[in-house]
């Protein structure tokens, strides 16, 4: 299957010229030369997530574009972006927010035209930062041409397109598998007298990989848009994409008799069959690098995954984020969890992403999570205190960083008081679950409040003006009341601020090399207060201290003994004492 444009090829011929010459420059940690993304310039490089309806509105109607992205390239430069990562800007019906596609291969009205994109993606390539599209492949929207041809009966070009079953014998849906958005994951059709899969919303039917013809299409896309210059790609939902041979019920895990489709589909055998399929005819060759949303894939089985012989270069896994959701299913179910557990993700997952010569994405907020300073630090105390820690770890683990909007300004979680004032689908169908569960309505708002997809969601806070000068028009989502002083505007102005201790934080990432490409070890790693590690490189040793709790915490101040602080969040510098929340960058070595 040949998908690359002569074009993508002679990118390929080139880059590997390029990387024979850097030979011995560009080593995994394993020492294998990694064959498949350039010369790894995105490993160095910070990652920003642009949730595009939300970021910046430049024609007043409310919803942010590609214009108003384009017109605030700068503020990403400073935080050291190198990449930045659209959420889905196709045309969508948007019953997800852009990610149910209609049409991979245009813009959305709402968020500009193909002109705008190739402009974007020109302005942003002068200041060295690359796009990085959304792949949403597991899935298409129902408004897809290729859908509505589907469904339009048993016997046409794209039948087999998507995963039709019969009904069981008594009418019911094939199987009990409830979707990752709530309800059975089967809608029944009409016209074929079939129901169709959809892990997530009906209005989000699955496509059927098992189809050659699916996959030649999806690379097809994917090759479209190489051609448009981006630099990457993360792959949605992509551990759903291979069906069991079989369709049986499952064990029901919840008093409505369904089995969550997440235990029955996510990351079936056969499914790296597939990905290698698509690394091989789209990426090889190319300087682009993938990043597949992947949950399900656990760390102990990250090599068949990243590096070498996986299918991508990163794969953000979930066991951090869902460190305190036993069952994603029920956001009422919350349990305590230990600074050490909290550590240990990041070293199992970067020993096993070392030893596959795969790389790291550290992440600790995304468009799907709630803020990080409400999720990972305890409810009490100073929130900039609390965003500057979470900072120094996002930016001073190995692995490439990927800051969410927002999260460079130390935003929080909304805590709207009723379930209409949330515009998430996923969300008021959470709710609805727990109510069904037994929950009262007090327990079902305080998971939404602790998990609420909106709060990552709401309006970019750029000024203090109206609307926080996201948007001359109505914002689609209510900005944040806390706009006046989070924002970005006098944020820059305030040397004490978290996005001015972003910016910090960046330089020191670019001029210490040891915090970008640095060995890492945990060096107290059952300590319950201190996240403590090393990040060696070139004769350069970075100890890293961050205190995560709300009180005085003391540690052998010869960990740091004859080496310089780089920076202290409270701007202390007391070998041995951290006040609370703070967090210390020193540096040893020649
Ligand atoms: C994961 C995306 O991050 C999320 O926002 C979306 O709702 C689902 N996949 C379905 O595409």
């Amino acid at each position: 299957m040949a998908v690359k444009s002569i074009k993508q090829r002679m990118i390929g011929f080139i880059l590997g010229v390029c990387m024979l010459m850097l030979e011995g420059c560009s080593k995994t940690p394993g020492g294998d030369q990694y064959p498949y993304s350039g010369n790894g310039w995105w490993k160095s490089a910070v990652a920003y997530e642009i949730y595009v309806k939300s970021f910046c509105d430049s024609d007043g109607d409310g919803v942010g574009d590609l214009n108003g992205i384009t017109s605030k390239l700068d503020h990403l430069k400073e935080l050291g972006a190198g990449a930045i990562w659209l959420t889905p800007c196709y045309v969508s019906p948007q019953a997800d927010n852009g990610y149910d596609i209609a049409d991979y291969y245009n813009i959305d009205p709402a968020y500009g035209t193909m002109d705008d994109m190739e402009r974007l993606i020109k302005e942003a390539g002068d200041r060295d930062i690359r796009i990085v599209m959304d792949l949403v492949f597991n899935h298409t929207s129902v408004e897809n041409e290729w859908f509505r041809e589907s469904r339009s009966g048993k016997d046409n070009d794209k039948s087999d397109w998507y995963i039709w079953e019969d009904p069981k014998p008594d009418g019911s849906a094939p199987t009990n598998w409830r979707s990752i958005f709530g309800g059975s994951a089967w809608e029944y059709d009409e016209t074929r007298g079939q129901y169709y899969l959809h892990t997530f919303l009906p209005e989000q039917p699955d496509l059927n990989w098992a189809n050659p013809e699916v996959r030649k299409a999806l690379q097809d896309i994917a090759g479209f848009w190489i051609d448009k210059g981006v630099g990457g790609f993360r792959l949605d939902a992509i551990t759903y994409i291979k069906k069991p041979e079989v369709f049986e019920d499952g064990k029901p895990d919840a008093s409505d008799g369904m089995a969550g489709i997440h235990a029955m589909t996510a990351n079936t055998e056969g499914i790296l069959d597939y990905l290698h399929e698509f690394k091989a005819n789209v990426q090889e060759g190319t300087d682009i690098f993938t990043v597949g949303e992947a949950n399900g894939v656990s760390p102990s089985d990250l090599k068949n995954w990243i590096g070498k012989d996986g299918v991508f270069d990163m794969v953000f896994e979930f066991g951090l984020v869902n460190i305190d959701l036993p069952d994603e299913s029920n956001w009422c179910r919350r349990r305590e969890w230990k600074l050490s557990e909290f550590k240990s993700f990041f070293s199992e997952n970067l020993e096993d992403s070392d030893e596959a010569g795969g790389w790291f994405p550290v992440f600790l907020e995304n468009h799907d999570q709630p803020r990080s300073i409400d999720h990972f630090m305890p409810g009490d105390g100073d929130r900039i205190a609390k965003g500057k820690a979470l900072a120094v770890l996002l930016l001073t683990m190995r692995g490439t960083p990927f800051i969410m909007q927002g999260e460079e300004l130390g935003y929080v979680n909304v805590d709207w008081p009723d379930i209409d004032d949330y515009n998430d689908i996923s969300t008021k169908n959470h709710y609805s679950f727990a109510l069904e569960e037994g929950y009262t309505e007090e327990e079902a708002m305080d998971g939404v409040h602790h998990f609420a997809r909106d709060s990552a969601r709401t309006p970019m806070q750029w000024d203090d003006s109206a609307n926080a000068g996201f948007t001359t028009g109505d914002p689609w989502l209510p900005v944040y009341p806390d706009y006046q002083i989070f924002n970005r505007s006098s944020e820059k102005k305030d040397p004490d601020s978290v996005l001015s201790y972003y910016i910090r934080l960046a330089g020191l990432r670019r001029e210490h090399s040891e915090l970008s490409e640095g060995s890492y070890e945990d060096i107290m790693p059952d300590d319950e207060c201190i996240f403590a590690y090393t990040r060696e490189h070139s004769g350069k040793k970075a100890t890293i201290l961050i205190n995560f709790t709300g009180s005085e915490v003391r540690y052998d101040a010869d960990l740091v003994k004859d080496a310089v602080c780089l920076t202290d969040s409270a701007g202390e510098d007391r070998p041995g004492v951290l006040s609370p929340f703070e967090a210390v960058i020193y540096e040893s070595g020649e």
